[in-house]
């Protein structure tokens, strides 16, 4: 089939070459030109395990294109999929829908032929209603199909994600566009993926409520974590042994930091807000948020006692500062908040990520990147363990030195308090 991919973000980006890896030809556009050169020489903007191989191959052998050109990448595709950015809305929660509006109204301009036209961006419930009412009054209804078809993927496991989805959800409200689209996603089917056809609407707000249950999942095991802490429990044994219930289910019970990222934040404060539009009070996952919002300085409270209330002077060494492993992605990482709230008390940071050096703490003087995990941890009095990559969980401890009082707080829970304590060091985790 012939595919368009309009914003090359990390779902579209991720999403167009995975279907050109499906053996269909896909061009991917967007407005910014050096992405695209990039894209063209094989320079990935984002961090992905595996996309560079992909994204590579296919281009070699034609089946994948980058363009800025929308124009003819509309008019030479049958399935047009809008994938551009729908963050929070400066003044308030609700989510931006401009970008995706503004496409619409391009792509009116350039139909000469039947297109299905598919939100892959999370976009509240009735966007879709939305975008049928603006192109239709360019192009007759029964040129067109807009579709919603939601995507699932995680970062750090975005190829993955795709080619093995638990699901594929297709919203539409015409037959012909569903089996067009069964017929895309048939080599996930024959995989076993699970193909769930629904309206519209109902797909727009399936994308939504996932998210916010998975935020409410994570944010229950937080407090959970919190009470464990009071009463010697380890929340782990409590992640397990409710998670061995098929009806609440393992993953997403790990206690940690406070959740961040592109999509979590961004859409548990978006389904609020279309619902009270609606008139509905989602009073479970406002309680999420709220809680999620006091998670960091619940942490840092924690990091004074730690420190006894002494923070000024203190070496703190943080280990990852993106909002989780496997990701270069900043975006709502609770090491936002918690870095600034050390620097200014005259902590001296140092930090080390697997994906190097990271703007957002250039202006606090007493934060400095290392370039590898032992300059990291070097003379640290407090080392902070917040993303849980792999090469933190080889950490060989034994090679610091235990004539100072070190300290080390696992936020991910990667290590035992036993393993640290046989070492001389003191350990503290989450929820145990
Ligand atoms: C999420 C959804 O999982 C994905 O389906 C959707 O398409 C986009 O949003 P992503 O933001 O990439 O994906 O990361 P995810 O792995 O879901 O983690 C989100 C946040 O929750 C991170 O801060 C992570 O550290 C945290 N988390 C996740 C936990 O604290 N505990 C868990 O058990 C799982």
């Amino acid at each position: 089939m012939k595919i368009c991919m309009i914003g090359t973000g990390y779902v579209g980006l991720v999403s167009g070459v995975c279907f050109s890896d499906l053996g269909n030809d896909v061009i991917c556009v967007d407005k910014d030109i050096n992405k695209i050169n990039n894209l063209k020489k094989g320079i990935i903007p984002i961090y992905e395990p595996g996309l560079e191989e992909i994204v590579l191959k296919n281009y070699k052998n034609k089946r994948l294109n980058f363009s800025t050109d929308l124009k003819n990448s509309i008019k030479k595709s049958d399935i047009i999929f809008i994938c551009v950015g729908t963050p929070t809305k400066k003044n308030g929660n609700s989510a931006d829908l401009s970008q995706v509006f503004s496409v619409g109204r391009e792509i009116s301009k350039y139909i000469n032929k039947f297109k299905i036209i598919i939100t892959k961006s999370t976009v509240p419930v009735t966007t879709g209603d939305e975008l049928e009412k603006i192109i239709s009054k360019k192009i007759s209804k029964n040129k067109f199909s807009v579709v919603s078809n939601p995507e699932f993927l995680r970062e750090g496991e975005a190829i993955r994600d795709f080619i093995y989805p638990d699901r594929v959800v297709v919203g539409s409200n015409d037959k012909k566009s569903n089996l067009i689209l069964k017929n895309l996603y048939a080599p996930l089917i024959s995989k076993g993926a699970k193909y769930i056809s629904t309206n519209r609407r109902a797909a727009e707000l399936i994308k939504y409520a996932s998210n916010a249950f998975l935020a409410t999942k994570i944010t229950f095991i937080n407090e959970i974590a919190n009470f464990c802490e009071k009463v010697e429990i380890d929340v782990e044994d409590i992640s397990i042994g409710i998670g061995l219930d098929k009806r609440i289910g393992s993953r997403f019970l790990r206690a940690g930091p406070a959740y961040g990222g592109s999509c979590f934040p961004k859409d548990t404060k978006a389904i609020v807000s279309t619902a009270d539009k609606f008139k509905i009070d989602l009073s479970v996952i406002k309680s999420v948020i709220k809680s999620n919002k006091q998670r960091s300085q619940l942490l840092l409270k924690r990091v004074n006692h730690i420190l006894n209330n002494k923070i000024k002077n203190k070496n703190i060494c943080f280990l990852g500062v993106t909002f989780k492993a496997n990701t270069d992605d900043m975006r709502d990482s609770s090491s936002l908040e918690m870095i600034p709230y050390l620097a200014k008390r005259g902590a001296k940071i140092k930090y080390y990520d697997p994906t190097g050096h990271k703007h957002e703490f250039d202006k606090f003087r007493n934060v400095s990147c290392s370039n590898s995990i032992n300059n990291a941890m070097k003379n640290s009095d407090l080392i902070i363990i917040h993303t849980e990559w792999n090469d933190f969980k080889s950490i060989n401890f034994k090679k610091l030195s235990t004539t100072k009082k070190l300290k080390i707080y696992d936020m991910r829970n990667i290590f035992s308090s036993e393993k640290i304590t046989s070492l001389g060091f003191k350990y503290f985790g989450i929820g145990r």
